[in-house]
């Protein structure tokens, strides 16, 4: 039996934070003895933000190092660069012509990046669902592990899926998303009411899969808690709440397990295990990545093999795609 499908991708526009690991890439690694995996480094969603082309260009290896070193076997799932297999953008192109302006005014992402960057309204910045979509639709993607913050997006895709099929006739799998309730939005720990983003303008707000161990101790000593003092797991203390899941992810103890174990200690005994704890968890992903990042044959011998195989199954989806709208074969 044919395994299932799965797709998704993380944009080389920053360092990557252990929200990103936790809510996505940790995941990718779990799935790919059971289904198909294609991941992807989506650098044609990140120049939708200005980038400096010589960091783009370190980033893109850097997410594809640490998607070998989270786990991912190039020899299990497809390990591929967004701009490498063009179809993503033949088939934007033609999708753009079914998605509706009313569907992406409404998405929070864009509305969110648009208030924050008036300079640089581009329309990139708009269509940049709809690159999503492509590249989920492209691969006839079952599921799609992804965080809470992409969920929106997600839905889009399901919805051009339909409408094309409805159109042209069954075309595209109508993909799922696989967002896991646990983790699946990691808060900024300077403020435990929004997300933890690689974009902060407080480095303390985050930590990074690559920050060295004195930073991780450091983030974690101040991060922000609350004034009750009481161990307890609930949206009263949402800055605790965050730490106990990320102590939960990393040492697999489960949330009453941690609470049990530290009742009556304070949070500054559980703040300095927490740091052990992730400290623990990521230095054997880091010392992979630091083999990876200096062995740049492997990396080129990877994505080029990866864009092979990608480019191989969205011709298949292309192809169909442009005798369906009515393009004359070449
Ligand atoms: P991005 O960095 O925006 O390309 O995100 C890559 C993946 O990480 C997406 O699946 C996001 O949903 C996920 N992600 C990003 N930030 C977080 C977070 N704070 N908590 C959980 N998942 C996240
Ligand atoms: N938009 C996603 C993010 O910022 C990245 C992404 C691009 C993606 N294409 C995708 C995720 C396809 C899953 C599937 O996190």
């Amino acid at each position: 039996m044919d395994k299932k499908i799965v797709f998704s991708g993380v944009q080389p526009s920053g360092e990557l934070t252990i929200g990103n690991y936790i809510g996505a890439i940790k995941n990718f690694a779990e799935l790919q003895d059971e289904f198909n995996c294609y991941y992807c480094i989506v650098d044609l969603h990140a120049i939708t933000v200005p980038q400096v082309p010589k960091d783009l260009r370190k980033r893109s290896l850097d997410v594809l190092s640490l998607y070998m070193a989270c786990g991912i076997d190039p020899e299990k799932s497809t390990l591929f660069i967004q701009s490498h297999v063009p179809a993503h953008t033949e088939l934007t192109w033609v999708l753009n012509t079914i998605t509706y302006m009313g569907q992406l005014n409404r998405m929070t992402q864009f509305k969110e990046k648009s208030r924050k960057s008036d300079e640089n309204l581009n329309a990139g910045l708009y269509t940049y669902p709809v690159l999503m979509a492509s590249d989920i639709l492209l691969y006839q993607a079952d599921f799609v592990p992804v965080g809470e913050d992409q969920k929106q997006h997600l839905e889009l895709a399901r919805d051009l899926a339909e409408r094309f099929n409805y159109r042209y006739s069954d075309t595209f799998t109508v993909p799922e998303p696989l967002i896991r309730e646990f983790g699946a939005r990691i808060m900024s720990l300077q403020d435990p009411e929004s997300k933890m983003s690689k974009s902060d303008e407080d480095a303390n707000a985050f930590i990074l899969i690559l920050d060295d161990k004195d930073t991780i101790r450091r983030k974690i000593k101040r991060a922000v808690t609350d004034s009750l003092g009481i161990m307890a797991y609930n949206d009263e203390q949402p800055g605790l709440k965050n730490l106990i899941n990320i102590y939960s992810v990393f040492s697999n103890d489960d949330v009453e397990t941690i609470l049990k174990r530290y009742d009556g200690l304070g949070y500054g005994k559980f703040k300095e295990d927490l740091a052990e704890v992730v400290v623990e968890g990521i230095s054997p992903i880091q010392d992979k990545y630091k083999d990876l990042i200096n062995n740049k044959d492997y990396l080129e011998k990877v994505y080029k093999e990866g864009a092979e195989r990608a480019e191989y199954a969205a011709m298949k989806t292309l192809r169909k795609v442009y005798k369906k709208v009515g393009f004359i074969p070449r």
